[in-house]
């Protein structure tokens, strides 16, 4: 069928092919089986909460502090983005503590291999001269110029996709950490449906998922977001692993974001930063530092939002840019904001500040490729967008946070303290935010920054932009 029957989106349903044999039936073979026997909660083992870290910080940070023994996590993102490199410096990190088997029906093992060399091989060159970033080695810093590591001995490799011989794999092996890449190539034979298909991808995934709960073993899916962005269809996956991460980013730009979507084990909403290099996935530990580093001070249309990200403040510059529309209605281009955040914006601009954009094309973009979703990012759109039009800088040392509302009213924002301290961090001398109208709770603001309260959007902008001698 072309369009759905009930909801009439067309090009929204999935074959499935209702299989004959039920795989289910029977004791499920995990090689580790044993019969389920009710015990009372003391009595259950594992009462501290064990984790394994993970030597690439971001990531383990990501994870919510490591790996935990048994439970299965889905790595998701778009085909090239970096998940085999990601997953692959992570298993010869854990491969010198851990047995690892690391399935591949995507690349075979010499190519798998030849990857592994150029991380921690003696080929690598450095940075290129003027690189602007700190930029520490992933793991340990053993300098520039590669660290010429010996390949981890318990590091297997395999290029399979039939899930029996994995299994049989797994048995003889026994890892204690399995990486299937990807769980779109797996299948199973007993079903007839193709590899990447729905059924396909689900009844892989929980079989793996019974494993790893029976065994123990933490096992990592790959899995390729697919046009329309859900993780192999209709979100098949997420309700079977224990965790789902993006990895995100600009494929023409070279950081990447590690974020989580659902974390059984952690909080959602960390993100790792990442920057794509000629070795791998480096850390980027400042990633304020970095997505700022190239910002013009004192060009109009410019603003520093402070975005959290999970419990992590981040500085970003949103630019914006207006141009008399030529033809037809004006276009409203967000790039890294929501659509209906940007309307609303431009809505708010025109009726409560008076800044006429009926005829003017706005564009914003986040710099540095990261999706702001939350409001506080609103104030610092307005500005930037307000900069334009007006052609009048913001002030270079001064952050801006807060929710626009409706009114053109200011509204607080959540974990104030810790966006001035990064701002504070990073030199910012003044930061505008909403009037505080309820007595403070929380920990103290900082008293390295200014802070200028503003009730409105009006007199936030007042405030911001700076004013002509
Ligand atoms: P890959 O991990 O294969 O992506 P995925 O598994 O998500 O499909 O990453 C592929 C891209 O990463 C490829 O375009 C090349 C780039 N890359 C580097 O820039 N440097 C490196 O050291 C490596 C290994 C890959
Ligand atoms: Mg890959």
């Amino acid at each position: 069928m072309g369009r759905c029957p009930k909801c009439g989106a067309w090009d929204t349903m999935v074959e499935e092919i209702v299989e004959k044999t039920t795989p289910a039936a029977g004791h499920p073979r995990t090689g580790f089986g044993e019969r389920s026997r009710p015990r009372r909660l003391p009595e259950v083992s594992g009462d501290v909460e064990e984790r394994t870290p993970l030597p690439i910080e971001e990531f383990s940070r990501v994870l919510g502090g490591g790996i935990v023994p048994g439970s299965i996590v889905l790595i998701g993102g778009d085909p090239g983005i970096g998940k085999s490199t990601l997953l692959l410096q992570a298993t010869l990190e854990m491969a010198r503590q851990l047995t690892v088997l690391y399935v591949s029906g995507e690349e075979s093992d010499r190519q798998i291999k030849m990857r592994a060399t150029r991380i921690l091989g003696p080929h690598s060159t450095p940075d290129p001269a003027g690189h602007p970033l700190p930029s520490p080695d992933v793991g340990r810093g053993e300098g520039e110029g590669g660290r010429g590591e010996e390949l981890p001995k318990d590091l297997f490799l395999v290029t399979e996709t039939n899930l029996d011989i994995i299994l049989e794999h797994i048995e003889e092996i026994k890892p204690q950490l399995i990486v299937v890449d990807s769980i779109q190539t797996t299948y199973m034979p007993q079903l007839e449906s193709s590899a990447g298909s729905v059924s396909q991808v689900r009844e892989t995934a929980s079989r793996l998922r019974e494993l790893a709960k029976a065994s123990g073993v933490t096992v990592f899916l790959i899995g390729h977001v697919t046009k329309e962005g859900a993780i192999a269809g209709p979100r098949v996956l997420e309700h079977i692993v224990d965790a789902v991460l993006y990895l995100e980013g600009d494929r023409f730009q070279a950081y990447r974001l590690l974020r989580t979507v659902k974390n059984r084990y952690g909080a959602t909403s960390e993100v790792g930063v990442f920057e794509m290099r000629d070795r791998g996935l480096v850390e980027v530990p400042n990633p304020s530092e970095a997505f700022l580093a190239e910002r013009m001070v004192n060009a109009p249309g410019s603003a520093i939002a402070v975005t959290m990200e999970g419990t992590r403040p981040l500085l970003v510059e949103i630019q914006g840019l207006t141009s008399p529309t030529t033809f037809g209605n004006p276009r409203r281009t967000p790039n890294g904001i929501d659509f209906n955040r940007l309307l609303l914006t431009v809505a708010v601009l025109t009726r409560r500040v008076g800044i006429h954009l009926a005829e003017q094309d706005v564009f914003v973009n986040v710099i540095s490729g990261l999706k702001i979703s939350e409001p506080a990012a609103d104030l610092a759109v307005a500005a930037a967008i307000a900069s334009s039009v007006k052609d009048i800088p913001v002030r270079a040392d001064t952050v801006l946070i807060g929710e626009v509302g409706l009114s053109g009213e200011l509204r607080m924002v959540s974990q104030m303290e810790a966006r001035l301290r990064e701002a504070a961090k990073l030199g910012f001398k003044t930061a505008i935010v909403p009037k505080r109208l309820r007595p403070r709770s929380g920990q103290p603001w900082p008293e390295e920054i200014e802070i200028v309260e503003a009730r409105s959007l009006r007199e936030a902008l007042n405030k911001a932009l700076v004013t002509k001698e």
